[in-house]
């Protein structure tokens, strides 16, 4: 990942990027942060690159052409046009979804306003995204900028060590981190909760849970109605459990996994409600499959849950086109529709889909579920 920051302090900019994690990975290769003074680009002899508003009023306002000319500068250095982030407070919050969508895109253009803004006409013509960190005012974006390199270096592979990658992590789901401890196992008479020490990985998954919940209800009761729990339900061979495996953990921190070519689920009634979000995972090709949707899915039921029907491409490589509608994917959409499913999208996914297909489609799911949720 690249970055081109557009500012009139790049040493802040790089005092921040060069420090600890992110220091790091610049050293390592895995990211890099230019920077371009707008200053530079002054059209005055006196290297202003700011003026009076027009209309009257307090402060000043940066001027259209020094902005223009750093953008066009990265650009042509490129050869194409990144996205073009600015930071203002003017703009939607940054989140953890939304983070991890621009860690996808190979270069970002980020520009940082000073004074009372930059002139309204050159935004229109170079920003494709406009974020803010925080309600509150900061005296210029490059704090915002540094904010945002440090969250989104967390999702490029290899910034982290494996087993603490950002997209394990309990915030993707709306909640809050669950309590941490580490020795001695008794300080100042408080014990670490037992739990933790019986080395039982399901029941300690099960306790972080519970503790993430209980903490997102204190602290963030707002997160924890956007949150939702994802429930990934399969049938098929090997493959299809595996892409289940891949996808759930994808999704979700806590998602959980249903195995329906088991009878013994098929029996058992199962109510999803309006905070699950159902994934159905349907081998492709086949439409005469026994058991047909209506007797396999017999017994679930949601409450306006959401539902994305995935269709497993069994025959073709991931770049291949796609193939015609597979007819089991369509009788359990109707189906499920009438026992109070709502269905969201719904996908094809080649059998042997890369990590990166797999990502993508997850985060613009997830960016879709987040949307429902917030407005909700
Ligand atoms: Cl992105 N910029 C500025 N100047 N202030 C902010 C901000 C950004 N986000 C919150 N406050």
């Amino acid at each position: 990942m690249n970055f081109y920051v557009l500012t009139l302090f790049p040493d802040l900019i790089h005092a921040a990027a060069n420090t600890s994690i992110t220091g790091r990975a610049i050293r390592n290769g895995l990211l890099s942060v230019e920077t371009v003074n707008i200053r530079d680009y002054s059209v005055h002899g006196s290297m202003r690159v700011d003026d009076y508003p027009y209309g009257g009023g307090a402060g000043m306002v940066m001027e259209a052409e020094p902005v223009w000319q750093s953008v066009r500068a990265v650009e042509e250095k490129l050869g194409h046009r990144p996205r073009v982030v600015y930071l203002t407070p003017q703009a939607e919050v940054l989140d953890q979804t939304k983070t991890e969508q621009l860690a996808q895109e190979e270069e970002l253009i980020l520009l940082c306003g000073h004074y009372e803004g930059i002139d309204e006409r050159v935004l229109e013509e170079v920003v494709t995204d406009y974020i803010s960190i925080g309600d509150y005012v900061l005296t210029g974006g490059e704090l915002a900028a540094a904010v945002l390199i440090d969250a989104v270096s967390r999702f490029i592979p290899g910034v982290l060590h494996n087993e603490d990658s950002a997209q394990f992590e309990s915030l993707q789901d709306n909640l809050l981190e669950y309590p941490h401890y580490t020795r001695p196992e008794v300080w100042h008479e408080r014990a670490v909760p037992s739990v933790l020490l019986t080395g039982d990985h399901a029941r300690v998954e099960e306790w972080r849970l519970e503790q993430s919940v209980r903490r997102t209800a204190e602290r963030r009761p707002d997160l924890l109605r956007a949150a939702w729990k994802t429930q990934v339900i399969w049938h098929g061979g090997e493959e299809e459990e595996t892409l289940a495996q891949r996808l759930c953990r994808a999704m979700s921190r806590y998602g959980q996994l249903w195995n329906y070519g088991r009878r013994k689920l098929q029996k058992e009634k199962r109510h999803f409600t309006e905070n699950d979000v159902l994934l159905l995972l349907v081998p492709g090709g086949s439409s005469a499959e026994d058991p047909s949707p209506a007797e396999r899915y017999r017994n679930l039921s949601g409450e306006n849950t959401p539902l994305i029907v995935l269709t497993v491409d069994r025959a073709k490589a991931e770049d291949a086109p796609e193939t015609e509608p597979c007819a089991y994917a369509q009788e359990s959409v109707c189906f499920l529709q009438d026992r109070g499913f709502d269905l969201l999208s719904r996908e094809t996914i080649a059998r042997d889909a890369g990590e990166e297909i797999l990502r993508r489609m997850t985060i613009e799911i997830r960016s879709n579920l987040g949307l429902l949720f917030k407005n909700k």
